[in-house]
């Protein structure tokens, strides 16, 4: 049996598609939620229109510190591994529930699979970083998106059970696509239709925790808005929402070019994010899905550990809020022409980690260990 610990958002978008790979293959598996997220539109509902099984057991650890969130994900995460005995822990990405369910289950003496492993910003006032650097340390099979990611492992000694495999952000949204079209009313509900918009997310504690950082990220999104005559589609993370709420010019930011809403579903993202003239983000993810549904995206970072988009002509970092930074970079952007490559694979990446996982002869002890 394989068992997922997973927690967040981007977890249940990037597993989704090797969960399909091994319940096509009749292998047996077992979703353990650590309950990170919890909220219906940034939990549940990837569930219903993944079509993802219900989770064996939810931690329901919620909201906390970062040291007590992890502690108490070890430990419940622990108690039902013991019991499942898998034959695999498999972890996605780079969340605090991915670092706590690679080390229960190290702990446990089970073998971990890592998946998106090998991404690296170089950036430690991130969790992250710490997060998918100690997760790695500690599994043995490393699956990649890119050679990129195998070069970066090698350099810190993890040459033993890596494996190129692509990203599953592809897959899925490639599964996706066409019931997103389908499916999907966020054009119609948001009144976007015929209006040309860029689609923004924040989330990383970098942005949005402090009001004053906040405050000129979305000034300069703004400016960029009017300038370039783009309605900004802004569906706000919950963390954001909060740093929002406690700014003196927090209202000035859901009334136009701003169309603020809460967090959408997946099969809603999909559609507005096809249609975008542009994508304006923080995430990960959403810089992944940009580059492969062919959207420009400028990523209000200073540094990303998905460097392929970059190099592909996707994608451009711009930290700066000085007045008409964004807009030139917004500029450069627009006038990509969409023909790049997409560096993340051809969507069968669920498909080569099930074979992986299923193989007898993968090796299953971590990858420093003789
Ligand atoms: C987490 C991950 C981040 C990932 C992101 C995906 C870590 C350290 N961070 O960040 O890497 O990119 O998920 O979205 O693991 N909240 C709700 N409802 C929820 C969950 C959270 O309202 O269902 C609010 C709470 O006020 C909470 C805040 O959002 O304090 C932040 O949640 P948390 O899970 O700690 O971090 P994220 O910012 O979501
Ligand atoms: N996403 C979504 N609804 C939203 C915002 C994002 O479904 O309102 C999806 C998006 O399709 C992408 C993933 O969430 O696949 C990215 O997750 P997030 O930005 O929360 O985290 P990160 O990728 O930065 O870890």
């Amino acid at each position: 049996m394989i068992a997922f610990v997973v927690g967040t958002r981007p977890e249940l978008i990037k597993i989704a598609p090797v969960v399909k790979a091994l319940e096509r293959r009749g292998a047996p598996l077992s979703i353990v939620h650590t309950g990170q997220h919890y909220s219906y539109e940034l939990d549940a509902i990837f569930f219903e229109e993944l079509g993802l099984p219900r989770p064996f057991a939810n931690l329901e650890v919620g909201s906390s510190g970062p040291a007590q969130q992890l502690g108490t994900i070890i430990i419940r995460s622990a108690e039902v591994l013991a019991k499942l005995q898998p034959r695999w822990v498999l972890v996605q990405g780079d969340t605090n529930s991915v670092l706590g369910g690679a080390l229960a289950a190290y702990k446990l003496g089970m073998p971990v699979a890592h998946l998106e492993a090998g991404l690296r910003s170089d950036d430690w006032d991130m969790p992250e970083e710490a997060n998918r650097v100690l997760a790695g340390r500690v599994a043995a099979l490393h699956l990649c998106p890119t050679e990129g990611q195998v070069e970066r492992l090698r350099r810190e000694n993890i040459v033993r059970g890596v494996h190129v495999v692509g990203n599953t952000v592809v897959d899925a949204a490639l599964m996706n696509a066409d019931r997103a079209r389908e499916r999907s009313q966020v054009i119609e509900r948001l009144g976007l239709a015929g209006k040309r918009y860029a689609l923004v997310t924040l989330h990383r504690p970098s942005n949005v925790d402090s009001e004053e950082r906040l405050t000129a990220v979305l000034r300069a999104l703004g400016a960029v808005g009017r300038h370039h005559g783009l309605l900004l589609v802004f569906p706000t993370h919950p963390r954001t929402r909060a740093t929002i709420a406690r700014m003196a010019e927090g209202r000035r930011f859901s009334e136009p070019p701003f169309i603020t809403t809460d967090p959408v579903g997946y099969l809603d993202f999909l559609r507005l994010a096809a249609d975008a003239q542009l994508t304006l983000t923080d995430s990960g993810g959403v810089q992944e899905e940009a580059c492969t549904l062919h959207v420009p995206c400028v990523t209000l970072r200073a540094n990303t550990e998905r460097p392929e988009t970059v190099d592909v002509g996707a994608n451009m970092l711009c930290d700066s809020t000085a007045p008409g930074v964004l807009e030139a970079a917004v500029e450069t952007m627009l006038a990509r022409p969409r023909t790049w490559k997409n560096p993340f694979g051809d969507g069968r990446a669920g498909e080569r980690v099930a074979d992986l996982l299923l193989d007898p002869n993968t090796r299953r002890v971590p990858s420093g260990a003789p």
